[in-house]
């Protein structure tokens, strides 16, 4: 067996940046750049408040909005800023200066507002998913051609070291051209069930998981395979959570059954959470901590597809909301050999993780490698019994490195575009098409083409 190191973009352009990224982004001279925040949750004032305030001081906050006037009230002081709130998007384009609209409400509401602000004449970054249907979705492609302005997606697990690393040898060929992916999603019972604690448990809300989870997941693949999707054909149930318990309530606060509920989760033990959630629910009875049994939830809670690409690759994609841990695993099966790499799984790591804490940590936004820990990549030759086995750091927080390292692309070098990573309405459309085919696919009974879907004809190469 040969072990190397394969490093050719993070030594090359990255190794700086690989270990102590925040120390060289504080910048403090030159113009600031002027950020006004749509969604003031905890995506919005940590990750793209609290943390951007702290990594990147060439920013600044010139307005904030959200629907919730106890929650918009929270972040300004969470935040540390002193720019004016407002309750109404309208209002909010109309006074600020600012040169991106940062969008992070809940996922149906995305569209509305990358409309409005791209048509008021401002550049939009929104969170993933970009939207949650394909009308949505044909509205944004069209205000942003009529405009001029641009939208980017904020798709941070790009911009992880592993799947940089993993973009580098599939681009690379290193075991031919790819002609077929197994890869499968395990999300587990803590981070898991938290979707069907609230407003991602309802299509209306999140478009099921499938497009608010997977989006990232079939972001991925458009990119590692530098291709675009042409058809699906998908499965999917609700056979857990919801409806499938003898028993439920309305939040765990206060339930009948917490003592009995292996998913009784006590919001009042963090702070963060009852000063955003708990303290403005009467303001419109959002429910951070509701029932996972609860009869309303209508999303799928497994799932898998086929997607055929218009390069001839097929894949076949699962996710799972009720694992014992959480992880993934995927493998590229080429005409000279396969590639395959995974994170997370238990017994194929020296650490086992803390499944009831791994969520947090994903989110935070630390960034420093495992001590004696690194990804694997493994890549094997057709008739051949060696295997290499091509390694990183393992970096824990911020979604595996990445979202310091896309934010870093954003605000500070935008120049630094390897392999196309930035992304755009397209896609953003290409990622969550796959995901409201699926959707389809599995109402009727039948293969989607994305080409159903919007005017958007699939590229056999990207690039
Ligand atoms: N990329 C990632 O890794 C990542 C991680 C977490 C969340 N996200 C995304 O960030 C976004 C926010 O997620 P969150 O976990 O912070 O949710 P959240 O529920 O904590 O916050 C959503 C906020 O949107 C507000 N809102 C709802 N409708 C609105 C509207 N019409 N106008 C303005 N505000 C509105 C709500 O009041 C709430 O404050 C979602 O799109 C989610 O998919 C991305």
């Amino acid at each position: 067996m040969e072990r190397r190191n394969f490093v050719k973009y993070t030594a090359a352009a990255g190794a700086s940046l690989m270990l102590h990224p925040f120390s060289a982004f504080a910048t403090g001279s030159g113009e600031k750049i002027r950020l006004a925040l749509a969604g003031t949750g905890v995506r919005g004032v940590g990750f793209w408040g609290k943390d951007l305030i702290k990594n990147f001081s060439n920013c600044e906050f010139t307005g904030l909005m959200d629907i919730n006037p106890g929650r918009l009230a929270y972040a300004r002081e969470y935040m540390n800023v002193s720019c004016p709130v407002f309750t109404n998007i309208d209002e909010m384009l109309k006074t600020v200066k600012a040169d991106y609209i940062i969008v992070t409400t809940v996922d149906a509401a995305h569209d509305e507002i990358i409309v409005k602000a791209l048509m008021a004449g401002f550049n939009v970054i929104t969170e993933k998913p970009m939207t949650t249907d394909e009308d949505k979705c044909r509205k944004i492609l069209a205000a942003e051609k009529a405009s001029g302005k641009k939208v980017t997606v904020a798709f941070n697990y790009r911009h992880s070291v592993h799947a940089m690393q993993l973009k580098e040898l599939l681009a690379a060929d290193r075991v031919g051209k790819i002609t077929s992916v197994d890869f499968n999603w395990y999300l587990n019972v803590h981070h898991g069930a938290d979707y069907f604690r609230r407003w991602h448990g309802k299509i209306a809300k999140g478009g099921s998981l499938w497009v608010h989870k997977a989006t990232h997941h079939f972001d991925l693949l458009n990119w590692w395979l530098n291709s675009e999707p042409v058809e699906v054909t998908a499965y999917g149930s609700l056979e857990h959570y919801g409806k499938n318990n003898a028993f439920r309530g309305t939040k765990c606060r206060g339930c009948e059954h917490k003592e009995k509920c292996k998913f009784y989760w006590d919001i009042t033990g963090n702070k963060h959470n009852v000063n955003m959630y708990v303290n403005n629910e009467h303001h419109d009875g959002y429910l951070r901590d509701g029932c996972v049994w609860s009869n309303d939830i209508d999303i799928y809670d497994k799932m898998s597809a086929q997607i055929i690409y218009a390069n001839g690759v097929q894949v076949n994609y699962s996710l799972t909301t009720y694992s014992p841990y959480e992880g993934w695993q995927i493998a590229f099966n080429g005409l000279k050999g396969r590639v395959e790499t995974w994170e997370d799984i238990p017994y194929l790591q020296k650490t086992p993780e803390d499944q009831a804490k791994r969520h947090a940590i994903e989110m935070s936004n630390a960034d420093d490698a495992i001590p004696g820990e690194v990804r694997e990549i493994i890549a094997m030759d057709n008739f051949s019994k060696n295997f290499e086995v091509y390694t990183t750091p393992k970096i824990r927080g911020g979604h595996g490195g990445g979202d310091i390292r896309m934010q870093r692309r954003m605000f500070i070098d935008k120049t630094d575009n390897p392999h196309h990573i930035m992304a755009g309405t397209r896609e953003g459309a290409m990622s969550i098409l796959i995901g409201i085919a699926a959707r389809k696919s599995i109402q009727l009974k039948r293969p989607v083409k994305i080409s159903e879907l919007t005017d958007l004809v699939p590229m056999a190469n990207r690039f």
